[in-house]
């Protein structure tokens, strides 16, 4: 250890003997010490506190205080307990040395003081003080390090725990904006479905408004021709009978004249040849019979004309189906007839004679039929310029109608058809409004929409289509025999190809 080590360090020597004091002060200030010095044990204290040294040289016997007790008050004494304390006693006072370590002394020197002892003890007491106090030092320096990781880890666990907070917070306010955005899909999807269903309600309207207009304006044109036809008609079979009697009477007078008179002047023999009475007398009557079947036959059919065009509103009533559907085929007679490229097409009838009448709007039942026989028209009429018109069969051009009592309640008219039939893909979208597969100006699409809407929204009945492609189509409609009480004017979402 170099000399320049002990500067730092300070020792107090106490002796009330000036010479042992000079001594040492002197020995040891140029050993490197810094030395210093108190002749009393009160003043060593007071210096001890004052002046914290490193080491202290005591003196046992001493005026006032004796080292012993200077020994006890500093190692009673907080800030000077550490300070290693040497005993400075004569050679053979022992029991002076053994109080000495049991107050707390570290070692002790024998008087006369012998300096290099002194310095060997001293230093390796120095040693042992400084390194101590390293040890203390870097004690102190652990547990301060200690102390700050602990606060650190605190710290850290506050700071994981703010974290933690923040995290579950914000995860908080995304799943709350989460849920809101949901909502709000929600709520958009709704208000798309709500303007789907009303756009879907927009053109049901539109449909049934034109097929109403196409079908008011038939029914106007109809009703008018019949109210027009129907006085002269009257007016001539009216008169018929009379023109029958009439001419009976007339015939019986000239039969008497004839009997009584049987050789007439010649110009009245001539004139009978010429005209043929013989015939006219035969004849006249019949051709009377015939005017009268010809007459009826118009009264029939102003009858069909007025039944078909009848406009009832929204009441229901007893129909007699059949009658409706044979006033329409009336109506579409003059389309069944026979045209250059075919033949008549023939209806076959099959109504059962249970079907009595059903409780139903029967002018947009008329709808209904006039539809369904139109397309199957179309559709025969298609089937020809589609097919090969050199092989033409009589079964080619047929419609059969048919009516029975189905079950719960209901009657069933089915109207087939001997036209081409519809493939899957048509069929699945044959009720849907617009949906034509007719050249522009030909077909509108709305007719089996709007006979959709009649049978299952406004009567609560059925509407299904079957067909063969190739061979034919059929319709059957199924309505109630009697109506129950029923929002009419909710529509039901046609399913494909029902
Ligand atoms: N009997 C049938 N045979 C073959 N296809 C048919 C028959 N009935 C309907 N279709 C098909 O269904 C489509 C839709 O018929 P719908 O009556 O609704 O409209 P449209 O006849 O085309 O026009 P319109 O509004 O003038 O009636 C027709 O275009 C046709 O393709
Ligand atoms: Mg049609």
């Amino acid at each position: 250890m170099s000399s320049l080590q002990w500067e730092q360090n300070t020792i107090l020597i106490v002796d009330d003997n000036p010479n042992n004091l000079a001594v040492l002060f002197e020995f040891l200030t140029a050993s490197a010490f810094k030395v210093l010095v108190a002749r009393t044990g009160e003043s060593a204290i007071t210096k001890a506190e004052y002046s914290l040294p490193d080491l202290i040289l005591l003196d046992v016997v001493m005026p006032g205080i004796d080292g012993f007790e200077t020994c006890q008050r500093l190692k009673a004494n907080d800030s000077t307990k550490d300070i290693p304390i040497i005993f400075m006693t004569a050679l053979d006072e022992t029991e002076n040395k053994v109080k000495g370590f049991d107050l707390g002394a570290v070692d002790y020197v024998t008087k006369p003081i012998q300096n290099e002892e002194v310095l060997a003890r001293v230093k390796a007491h120095l040693s042992i003080r400084n390194l101590t106090k390293k040890l203390q030092a870097q004690n102190e320096q652990m547990q301060q390090e200690i102390a700050d990781r602990q606060l650190a880890q605190v710290s850290l666990r506050q700071l994981a725990e703010q974290l933690e907070k923040r995290v579950a917070e914000r995860t908080d306010e995304l799943s709350k904006t989460n849920d809101l955005l949901k909502q709000e899909v929600k709520e958009r999807q709704q208000v798309q479905e709500n303007l789907q269903k009303s756009l879907l309600e927009l053109q049901q309207a539109q449909t049934l408004l034109i097929q109403n207009e196409k079908m008011s304006a038939l029914g106007q044109m109809v009703a008018g021709i019949a109210h027009e036809i129907n006085n002269p008609v009257n007016f001539i079979c009216g008169n018929l009978n009379y023109v029958r009697d009439y001419t009976q009477d007339i015939l019986s007078v000239l039969n008497l004249y004839q009997k009584h008179y049987p050789d007439p002047p010649v110009e009245i023999e001539t004139k009978a040849d010429a005209v043929d009475l013989e015939f006219i007398k035969k004849d006249l009557l019949k051709m009377l019979d015939s005017m009268q079947v010809g007459g009826d036959r118009i009264r029939e059919l102003i009858f069909s004309m007025r039944y078909f065009s009848r406009q009832e509103g929204l009441e229901m009533k007893q129909i007699n189906l059949h009658e409706s559907i044979d006033s329409t085929l009336m109506i579409l007679k003059n389309r069944l007839k026979f045209k250059p490229n075919r033949p008549t097409i023939e209806v076959i009838k099959k109504y059962s004679p249970q079907v009595v009448s059903v409780e139903c709007l029967g002018g947009e039942i008329n709808q209904v039929f006039m539809n369904i026989l139109a397309n199957a028209i179309d559709a025969i009429e298609e089937s020809i310029i589609e097919g090969n018109t050199d092989d033409i069969k009589p079964n080619l051009y047929l419609i059969q109608v048919s009516t029975e009592l189905s079950k719960y309640n209901t009657v069933t008219i089915k109207i087939s058809d001997s036209g081409a039939g519809v493939s899957e893909e048509v069929r699945s979208r044959i009720f849907d409004p617009f949906f034509t597969t007719k050249p522009i100006g030909k077909g509108t699409g709305i007719g089996l929409s709007i006979s959709w809407h009649i049978v299952v929204d406004k009567h609560g009945g059925m509407l299904r289509c079957t067909s063969i492609p190739g061979k034919g189509t059929e319709f059957a409609i199924e309505l109630p025999i009697q109506q129950q009480v029923r929002d009419m004017t909710a529509s039901s979402p046609q399913p494909a190809g029902y």
